[in-house]
């Protein structure tokens, strides 16, 4: 990847800071990191700094309008233009059910739409298994990541022949802040597995990466079976 501004949207999240480090490649490099001011943003901030990056911060909520994103991210590129972005916004509880599809779905296919034009070299989505596997339980982030995911995977396609290569990370469960409250299932991985495994998928040029490898296979068999037959947590 060519040297050039690297941007990570939703700057304290842990997933996001994984895949970011692990594509980043030494310094010096300039990195922005999006998000609504926080202590984990600035710590990871300073994490950069400390390995010898050049580290701003920009304000990025799910509730900008169109005109703020792009604002967001002529602010990101004012010095170089975005030549890797990592999106790693979302949130599986909300203030309400709408709340939760603008936050996981329809802010970040805005998001993505602005970006692809800006004709980044690669653009990575941290979507979810439950786009694939929408569950009851966590109805609203589902939907919201199954209109996320689709917006990436068409983008993908429309934007290969500009150069903009767009990889949909589809993790299971993995254990950082969001999940630190539910019972651990089968199959869970670690943020820095996450990283590894996208890190991997880029250099290979892929589209899509499932975490676990595992996670794709049952997923697909999940969908076969009737759901009356699993446990409550997994309908
Ligand atoms: N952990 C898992 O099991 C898992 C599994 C599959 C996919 N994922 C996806 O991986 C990504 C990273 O998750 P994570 O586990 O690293 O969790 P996380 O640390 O909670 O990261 C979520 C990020 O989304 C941001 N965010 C939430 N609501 C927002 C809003 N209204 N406006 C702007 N930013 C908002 C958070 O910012 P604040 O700090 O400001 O809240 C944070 O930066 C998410 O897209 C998540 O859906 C996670």
């Amino acid at each position: 990847m060519t040297a050039g501004t690297a941007l990570l949207v939703g700057g304290s999240s842990e997933i996001g800071m994984a895949v970011l480090t692990e594509l980043l490649g030494p310094p010096p490099r300039r990195v922005v990191l999006a998000g609504r001011p926080s202590g984990e943003l600035w710590w990871n901030a300073e994490k950069l700094r400390d390995l010898g990056y050049t580290v701003r911060t920009a304000g990025y909520d799910a509730n900008l309008r169109a005109d703020e994103v792009d604002g967001m991210l002529a602010h990101a590129s004012a010095e170089q233009p975005i030549c890797l972005a990592v999106l790693a916004v979302g949130a599986m509880t909300s203030d309400s059910f709408a709340d939760g599809i603008i936050v996981n779905g329809l802010s970040v296919s805005l998001l993505l739409r602005a970006l692809v034009q800006r004709r980044p070299e690669q653009v990575v989505l941290l979507s979810s298994a439950a786009a694939v596997r929408p569950r009851q339980s966590i109805a609203a982030y589902s939907l919201g990541k199954q209109l996320a995911d689709s917006t990436a995977v068409l983008l993908a396609r429309q934007a290969a022949d500009t150069g903009v290569r767009v990889l949909v990370v589809r993790p299971g469960f993995v254990a950082t802040r969001m999940t630190a409250d539910l019972p651990k299932p089968p199959l869970a991985t670690t943020a820095t597995r996450v990283g590894k495994r996208v890190a991997a998928a880029v250099r290979a040029q892929r589209s899509i990466v499932w975490v676990p490898r595992r996670m794709a296979l049952t997923v697909r068999v999940l969908n076969l079976l009737p759901r009356r037959l699993l446990p409550s947590a997994w309908r």
